[in-house]
């Protein structure tokens, strides 16, 4: 594929033309792999209407020999392991037989934070207060069957949870993060942010 489009860092006719094909129906998970590889800050994005949307990564981004051996290494391990992936909204999920031999991690989106994945502007729901209320309540279940959890989150930008931890007595990690790469649209990304992991153990 790299070669039939001939993409490149540099090349972003290739880069629209494997979009575009995309978008009209070459749709296999090794197509739109690529297309992030090649996109801006390696990151895909969909329009309302689901149409791959994310812009070139002019000069940065591209499927290099270390990009190879991460997925090589990633593929390796994964086809040996009974693991199962799934994509579906997490309040739909049954976590009722989850006990203490179980482990439940959360990265949610951070309430009140600006993501390309909470815009509302990707034909998929936002975040908002309601999802989030609905997280501490699946969390304090898993809590009352003993099951422990952690949860990444962010105490400046969620004004919420703050109240929720103290409620609760959960244990809070300072991280202290600078998220040099990351995709969220802060204007001063060496400001040290409130990121934070919190825990039930
Ligand atoms: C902070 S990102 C997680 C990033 C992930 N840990 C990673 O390394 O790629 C938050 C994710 O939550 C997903 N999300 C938003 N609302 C959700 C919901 N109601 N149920 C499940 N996932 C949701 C978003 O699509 C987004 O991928």
């Amino acid at each position: 594929m790299i070669n039939k489009y001939n993409l490149t860092k540099t090349n972003l006719q290739g880069f629209n033309d494997l979009r575009s094909d995309y978008n009209n129906g070459f749709k296999d998970w090794k197509v739109l792999y690529t297309l992030m590889c090649y996109s801006f800050n390696s990151q895909y994005r969909f329009n309302n209407d689901h149409q791959y949307n994310s812009s070139f990564g002019k000069n940065r981004s591209e499927y290099t020999s270390t990009t190879e051996s991460k997925l090589k290494t990633v593929y390796g391990k994964l086809k040996n392991m009974d693991i199962v992936f799934m994509a579906q909204n997490f309040v739909d999920f049954d976590f009722s037989d989850f006990g203490k031999n179980d482990f439940v991690y959360c990265d949610p989106p951070y309430l009140n934070s600006t993501a390309n994945y909470n815009d509302d502007k990707r034909g998929f729901e936002s975040w908002n207060k309601g999802y989030e209320l609905k997280l501490y309540e699946v969390l304090d279940n898993l809590n009352e069957q003993n099951c422990r959890f952690a949860v990444s989150n962010n105490l400046k930008s969620n004004t919420l949870i703050g109240d929720w931890i103290n409620r609760r007595g959960y244990t809070i990690y300072n991280l202290n993060n600078t998220y040099y790469n990351c995709c969220y649209n802060k204007k001063d990304k060496s400001k040290i942010d409130s990121e934070v992991l919190i825990t039930n153990y």
